[in-house]
């Protein structure tokens, strides 16, 4: 997000804090970013709706992207209700429910299914209305962290690469049908060359099947922008990117001109978080300053149930203002009975006060998607920075929010 665009509206417009603010701008300008990285012949972009789902903020995306990636029926239908008929919609997920599986079928162009018993328990409803590929996993592992690695041992994630050669070899004729490919292998990385050692595995691997594809998706996990943070922030990054500030595309350039020298498929990428991340970001006011052993606490009027990949990864996210040396330190800290509910420690040039506003850039990704009303601290409002520069509202919740999650109706007293 160009957080000077973002400083200068919030100069002049109001905002209900906590605020959710997406940048149209920057949200095409990043998808923009991975589609020119990715050009050539038969290769397409989607966007992984997973990360970001705010309808106004797909619509942004959607101008620069040739369709999306969705995970379940509710974005599946998002997707369609944003692009139309016009653009591809991609689906794989490990859980398809029987009783949704027309509907997904009839929504999305293709389906990459998880394993091989859910292709075996599908084949026959999905022929003849979607294009059905299969998620394969080729235990390369990427990701140092097993919690976020769809490599690790006994994955749920996509058929083994060795149990689809044994078949090609002993029963090929299980695979007829398989028009596409998925495999999804990485993580927030910058250096590509896992993903062009993927492709060469798979070249090796399963020729035969890759022979017979329409169409082969590369999945996320790369970022096409460096990670550096907004202007003036030194970014902390999460996972294994704190080396590296540049992306190095050259791996994915090399897969690309392998797969298009000597197959005749479309190719997709399904970035997430290289589109969404730069695009959002949070604003918060204090609401209490107090001592507490020595330091100061700042609680804000938003949580990490807000953003909860903070406290699933257990990262400081950048703010706004955060100084390396000096200033005026603060623990900031969210709204919530969690004791964990902590941001982390910052330092500032001004004091802050009763009302300072707090901001959390580069939160785009991964978070309004996870966000819940935990201890029924509202979710934030979700505000547009539109291309003008104008903070458009676009959503606030209520009470009425909280007790339709929580299973009510309009609560009568008895
Ligand atoms: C199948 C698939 N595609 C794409 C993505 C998007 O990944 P990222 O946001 O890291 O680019 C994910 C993330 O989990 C995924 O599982």
């Amino acid at each position: 997000m160009s957080t000077k665009r973002l400083l200068q509206a919030l100069r002049t417009q109001e905002v209900e804090t906590p605020a959710f603010v997406y940048d149209e701008v920057q949200l095409a300008d990043d998808a923009r970013l991975a589609k020119d990285a990715i050009a050539g012949d038969r290769t397409h972009l989607l966007f992984a709706m997973k990360s970001f789902s705010v309808p106004g903020g797909l619509r942004a995306i959607a101008s620069a992207v040739d369709g999306f990636h969705a995970s379940s029926l509710f974005e599946a239908r998002l997707a369609r209700d944003v692009l139309g008929w016009r653009g591809v919609v991609h689906l794989t997920t490990p859980g398809i429910r029987p009783g949704d599986a027309d509907d997904l079928f009839h929504l999305c162009d293709h389906v990459s299914f998880n394993s091989l018993s859910q292709w075996e328990q599908f084949r026959d409803q999905a022929a003849g209305v979607t294009s059905s590929g299969l998620r394969v996993n080729p235990r390369l592992s990427n990701v140092a962290d097993e919690r976020y690695d769809p490599c690790s041992r006994h994955s749920k994630l996509g058929a083994s690469v060795d149990d689809v050669a044994a078949i090609l070899r002993t029963e090929p004729h299980r695979l007829d049908g398989i028009k596409g490919l998925l495999f999804h292998t990485n993580c927030d990385a910058l250096d590509t060359t896992p993903l062009l050692e993927t492709v060469r595995y798979l070249d090796r691997m399963i020729e035969p099947l890759l022979d017979q594809l329409d169409w082969i998706d590369l999945g996320g996990g790369y970022l096409f922008h460096g990670a550096e943070a907004s202007e003036g922030i030194e970014g902390r990054l999460p996972w294994q990117n704190r080396a590296r500030r540049t992306p190095d595309l050259d791996g994915l350039h090399a897969a690309l001109d392998l797969l298009r020298a000597k197959y005749h498929m479309n190719i997709y990428l399904e970035p997430g978080a290289s589109v969404s991340r730069r695009g959002g970001a949070f604003v918060a006011s204090v609401v209490d300053l107090f001592q507490s052993s020595g330091r100061t606490v700042a609680v804000l009027d938003t949580s990490v149930n807000h953003m909860p990949e903070v406290l699933e990864f257990q990262f400081a996210p950048d703010v706004l203002g955060d100084l390396e040396r000096g200033g005026h330190p603060y623990i900031l800290a969210g709204a919530t009975c969690l004791a964990g509910d902590v941001f982390g420690e910052y330092a500032f040039a001004e004091r802050l006060a009763l009302g300072s506003r707090v901001i959390i850039p580069d939160m785009g990704a991964y978070s309004m998607v996870k966000a819940n009303m935990f201890n029924g601290v509202n979710l934030p409002s979700i505000y547009a920075l539109e291309e003008d520069g104008t903070l458009a509202l676009q959503r606030t919740y209520t009470y009425d929010d909280f007790l339709a999650r929580a299973g009510g109706g309009h609560y009568v007293h008895p």
